[in-house]
């Protein structure tokens, strides 16, 4: 059972005595963090603090043990299995990674192409970009139809035998709509090219498996799925893994170091250089643990019904022009809108009076909000913690907000 009071509970952040009337929908930027997320980290602070891999004795052990057990657990979640999880430091980390790699490993003439869709974050598009840009390659872009939907019916032409890299996101963090990207594999397998995909704004809101999905790679971010900032995981797959040139070099990454050169290890451990974030591991895989504990289909069905309520109440308001997937079983809890007469960013700042937490801006997805038509969106995203007051706060301060900037 979904109970609301204890789910905000587990949040130390609302706790009464804080931030009493904290109206926090600004979870696709970052989401808050469970006390349960906070007390496994805490733990291996006070504890077990110790390097991994590295030393013999117990402390040492420990650590290295809640790493790996880490990985095991991000792994199961996302279907992958445990040497195929590169931890890193988040979901632009690891594309930067992956596309370095990419250049260094792949066979990739003038001319070949990457292909993208235009609602990509810059995390994604911008390490593509520059790799095309390096690498004289054609960079080519799925476009989106009159509801703001990939255009499903160009991806079979634009996908080509010279197409050598795919990337896609699973769910756009201004629309909050889930794509369908097992449709586009199962084209782009056909070609034989790369699918890489960014799982950042849809984890710990649907179920997400590597299999289902078909890809060869896939990101996302702890510290949108209630873990800590500053760690994320890289799903390569196993074939890939073993392909892939390290990115970084450095202390933990090899079998042998002469004067020339050195030889390294397999993955996931070679392209992890260096001390990882340990505490970020063990506090991501409790995040794993906590969502899987409250079920991503209660999530699922609780944003599903808030997202709803949102779009019916904003709707009400004459001016309120909304960008956001209306088929709310296809959206992550996302709904972006713009006020007539007010810019974004002056609605955000006078909803932030009333302790509406929401952002407004281009969200990194620049080419995308300039599809939309837009310069900027107000967007509210809704999360597990989030209830119908936050809402109606919300909608409350943007009819405040309409009057204030109408004078
Ligand atoms: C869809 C998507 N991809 C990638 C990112 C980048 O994530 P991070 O800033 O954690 O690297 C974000 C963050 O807003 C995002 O929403």
């Amino acid at each position: 059972m979904f109970d609301i009071k204890k789910i905000k509970a587990d949040f130390p952040i609302f706790k009464a005595s804080k931030e009493a009337t904290l109206h926090y929908l600004d979870s696709a930027a970052s989401s808050q963090t469970p006390e349960c997320v906070i007390s496994a980290m805490d733990e291996y602070y006070r504890n077990f603090r110790s390097n991994v891999h590295r030393g013999a004795y117990a402390l040492s052990e420990k650590a290295s043990e809640s790493y790996e057990g880490a990985r095991a657990t991000v792994a199961g979640f996302v279907g992958a299995n445990q040497n195929e999880i590169v931890f890193t430091a988040g979901a632009t980390a690891s594309v930067n990674m992956l596309a370095y790699s990419f250049e260094q490993s792949l066979d990739l003439k003038e001319g070949d192409e990457i292909v993208v869709s235009i609602m990509e974050h810059h995390a994604m598009l911008l390490p593509l970009q520059e790799l095309a840009r390096r690498k004289k390659l054609n960079l080519k872009y799925i476009n989106v139809d009159e509801n703001y939907r990939l255009d499903y019916k160009s991806v079979e032409s634009l996908i080509t035998e010279r197409t050598k890299i795919v990337g896609i996101t699973l769910a756009s963090n201004v629309t909050g709509a889930i794509n369908d990207v097992s449709y586009i594999s199962q084209i782009v397998r056909k070609m034989g090219a790369l699918v890489v995909v960014d799982a950042t704004a849809a984890m710990g809101h649907i179920p997400v498996s590597v299999k289902e999905l078909d890809c060869d790679a896939m990101f996302f971010s702890g510290h949108k799925m209630c873990g800590p900032t500053g760690i994320g995981a890289l799903y390569i797959n196993g074939e890939l893994g073993e392909k892939l040139n390290p990115s970084f070099f450095g202390g933990g990454i090899v079998t042998d170091v002469d004067l020339e050169k050195a030889e390294f290890v397999s993955a996931p451990e070679k392209f992890e250089a260096g001390t990882p974030n340990i505490s970020g591991a063990i506090g991501i895989a409790e995040a794993v643990k906590y969502l899987t504990e409250v079920g991503l289909e209660n999530i699922k069905k609780h944003t599903e019904e808030l997202t709803s309520y949102t779009i019916e109440k904003l709707k009400e308001i004459d001016g309120v022009k909304i960008f956001a997937e209306q088929d709310v079983e296809k959206n992550v809890g996302i709904v972006s809108f713009t006020v007539e007469g007010a810019h974004p960013h002056d609605v955000i700042e006078f909803l932030g009076r009333d302790n509406v937490a929401v952002r407004g801006g281009h969200h990194c997805a620049l080419p995308f909000v300039k599809t939309l038509g837009v310069p900027a969106t107000v967007r509210a995203s809704i999360y597990l913690y989030n209830t119908k007051e936050d809402i109606d706060a919300l909608v409350s301060s943007v009819k405040k907000a309409q009057e204030f900037f109408k004078k």
